[in-house]
């Protein structure tokens, strides 16, 4: 299905200016998905399906994580003074939470042990949504590819795939929609106040960037027993999928489906360009059997 409306030009828009504004908001509360987690069609697994679900080693991980991010994302929305990109921002705090409340559903009907982390209050708003966005961005990335890769090797049985596409599609929305709110945020700001805001930016992917060499540095290497995949586990998870599949491979499945997940929304809108940039000269530098 395409939301790009059939009318839209495809030259990008002023930022800041009033439409990017409403395209920004209006984009995304006009592409939300319903769904309940708690009334998915869980579908009956093998007992070799199950025991493959069970040895995932992200569940802990992955709780945490939405836990962190859904609470950020809410809080958020405070910051926002205009009614229609707060509801934005309201609207995927509550598709965090979301994702959080399938994650429960989905651990308790398939008896995965996870433990519920206590929930996550955000320190400062900006700050927190900032490295939170920019974490999906790597995240969701490399997510595309994984996702994309259990279902090619049969990892994941396809009924259970369609029960996660729409997760996976948020994502892509997410952070489609952060992209372009970090440049709205800053068109918004005092010239004197925009360079900070840039730094800040700057520190925090940064920041996001050695958590993922830290995390790409110990793959291949035997991990402590009872470590599990940890932080940065959308980055390391294919091992678990696909045991032989390579890097390289990986890398041109995150680019593709990156590309054709974006495709669905209004071409004014940014892209996000620096993982894909990163992922695509690794693609090209790395030799096809690594
Ligand atoms: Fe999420
Ligand atoms: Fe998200």
């Amino acid at each position: 299905m395409s939301v790009v409306p059939a009318n839209i030009e495809s030259e990008s828009l002023a930022v800041g200016s009033a439409e990017h504004r409403r395209l920004l908001g209006q984009f995304f509360l006009d592409t939300f998905v319903e769904y309940v987690p708690e009334q998915m069609p869980w579908p009956a697994l093998t007992e070799e399906e199950l025991t493959r679900l069970r040895g995932l080693p992200f569940w802990q991980e992955a709780v945490s994580t939405e836990n962190v991010t859904s609470n950020t994302v809410a809080a958020a929305a405070a910051l926002e003074a205009d009614p229609l990109v707060r509801k934005a921002i309201e609207l995927q705090g509550f598709e965090e939470m979301r994702h959080a409340r399938l994650l429960v559903a989905l651990t308790s009907h398939y008896r995965i042990p996870v433990e519920s982390p206590p929930p996550f209050t955000p320190r400062s708003l900006e700050s927190d949504f900032l490295f939170a966005g920019f974490g999906e961005c790597f995240d969701s990335f490399f997510a595309f590819g994984l996702f994309a890769l259990a279902r090619e090797s049969g990892f994941f049985p396809p009924a259970l795939v369609k029960v996660f596409e729409p997760v996976m599609q948020e994502e892509a929305r997410h952070i489609l929609f952060f992209v372009n709110w970090v440049k709205y945020r800053r068109s918004q700001l005092s010239w004197w106040r925009r360079p900070l805001f840039r730094v800040r930016c700057a520190s925090i992917i940064l920041k996001q960037v050695a958590s993922r060499v830290k995390t790409a540095r110990t793959m291949g290497k035997p991990q402590p027993a009872g470590a599990g995949s940890g932080e940065n586990f959308t980055l390391t998870a294919h091992q678990d999928v696909a045991a032989d599949v390579t890097l390289h491979r990986l890398l041109q499945l995150c680019l593709a489906e990156n590309e054709r997940r974006m495709a669905e929304y209004d071409s004014r809108l940014d892209r996000p360009r620096l993982v894909p940039g990163i992922a695509r000269l690794l693609f090209r530098v790395i030799p096809a059997s690594v």
